[in-house]
C-alpha cells in the first residue's frame, strides 16, 4: 500500500539497535521517506543505516541518500538543541522541511519502587518526556505554519497500567501520553495531527535477553515455552499471548504517520495485542 511518504523527511529519536524505532525507520525507508536514524553514537548510527542497507538491498531507493545519520544525545537540553540544529542542517540540505517527529527514544528497567533514588526518576522523565517535549515545542508550530505534519510519541500500555516494578518507566509513559493528547489540542482547524501509541510487550533486544535469563530461571528448555509460560503467569489479559514483532508496532506506527491517517488525531492507538482489558 502506498502511504504518500515517499521525500516526506521523517525524524525517528532512539531508531539505533534492534528496537521499535529501528523497525519505524526501516518502513519508513520502504516507503520511500527521507529518514534520519538516530541514538548517541556516530558508531551505532552507521551501523543501523548499514544493517537497513543491507536488508533492503531489493527496494529502489537510494539508501545513501534517504538515510540520514544524525548522532545525538536527546536527553538533554543541550543535547537536544545540538540536535535541532544538525536536522535544521539537514532540511537545508535536502531542500524540505520536517514532516514528521517521532519520539520513540526511551529507556525502561526492572526495579523495587524503594531502590530507585530522585536521579533515576529525573533520568526518566528529561530522557522520555522531556526529550519529546523539546522537539515538539520546536517543531509544532512550524508545522502548524505549513499547515503539514505528524507528531508521534511511542508510549505504551503501561502508561495505561503503570506496573509497580517499573514505575518511573509507567509514569515517564502516562505523561508521554498527556503531551499528546495537550498538544492535539493545539492543532485544531490545522491539517497537523499528534497522537500516541501505545505498544504492548514486543520482542526487542532487550526483552529477548530478559526472556532468555527467564528461560534460564525456570529451567525451560526452549524460547517458545519460555513465552508461553511468560503470557500465562506474567501477562493473562493478552489476547495475542507472545510478544509483538517489532514490525507490528512498526506498520500501526507508520500508517498514523501517513497523510492517508488525516482523521487520526489526539489519539492513544493500541498496538498492545489486547493486554489492556477496557473497552
Ligand atoms: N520493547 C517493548 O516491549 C516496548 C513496549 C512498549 C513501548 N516501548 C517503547 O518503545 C520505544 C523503543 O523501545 P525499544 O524496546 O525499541 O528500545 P531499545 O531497543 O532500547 O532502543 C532504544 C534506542 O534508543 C537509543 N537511545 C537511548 N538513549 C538515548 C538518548 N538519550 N538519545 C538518543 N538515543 C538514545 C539507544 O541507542 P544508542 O545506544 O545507540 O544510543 C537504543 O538503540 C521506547 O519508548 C519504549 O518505551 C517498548
Amino acid at each position: 500500500m502506498d502511504l504518500k511518504l515517499k521525500d516526506k523527511l521523517v525524524v525517528v529519536t532512539g531508531s539505533t539497535g534492534d528496537g521499535i524505532g529501528k523497525h519505524i525507520a526501516e518502513e519508513l525507508f520502504r516507503q520511500g521517506a527521507y529518514v534520519v536514524i538516530n541514538g548517541r553514537s556516530q558508531g551505532s548510527v552507521d551501523k543501523t543505516i548499514a544493517d537497513i542497507t543491507k536488508s533492503n538491498a531489493s527496494v529502489a531507493e537510494d539508501a545513501s541518500t534517504k538515510l540520514i545519520g544524525v548522532p545525538g544525545d536527546v536527553s538533554s537540553e543541550e543535547g537536544s538543541n545540538k540536535f535541532i540544529a544538525a536536522l535544521e542542517e539537514v532540511e537545508t540540505k535536502i531542500g524540505t522541511k520536517l514532516y514528521g517527529l517521532v519520539n520513540n527514544v526511551g529507556i525502561f528497567e526492572a526495579k523495587e519502587f524503594t531502590e530507585i533514588a530522585d536521579d533515576k526518576w529525573i533520568e526518566y522523565y528529561q530522557t522520555n518526556t522531556m526529550s519529546g517535549v523539546r522537539l515538539s515545542r520546536h517543531f509544532l508550530p512550524l508545522m502548524k505554519e505549513r499547515n503539514e505534519g505528524r507528531i508521534l510519541f511511542i508510549s505504551s500500555e503501561c502508561g495505561l497500567r503503570p506496573l509497580p516494578h517499573m514505575l518511573p518507566y509507567g509514569v515517564s509513559k502516562t505523561s508521554q501520553i498527556a503531551l499528546a493528547r495537550g498538544l492535539a489540542e493545539m492543532t485544531k482547524g490545522t491539517a497537523v495531527t499528534v497522537n500516541s501509541i501505545l505498544p504492548g510487550p514486543t520482542m526487542t533486544g532487550g526483552v529477548r535477553k530478559y526472556m532468555q535469563e527467564f528461560a534460564e530461571m525456570h529451567k525451560i528448555a526452549s524460547m517458545e515455552e519460555a513465552v508461553a509460560t511468560y503470557f500465562k503467569d506474567a501477562e493473562p489479559t493478552s489476547l495475542l499471548q507472545r510478544f509483538l514483532d517489532p514490525n507490528e508496532v512498526a506498520a500501526v506506527t507508520v500508517f498514523t504517520l501517513s497523510p492517508l491517517a488525516a482523521g487520526v488525531n489526539g489519539a492513544c492507538q493500541m498496538v498492545d495485542g489486547g493486554v489492556v482489558r477496557h473497552i
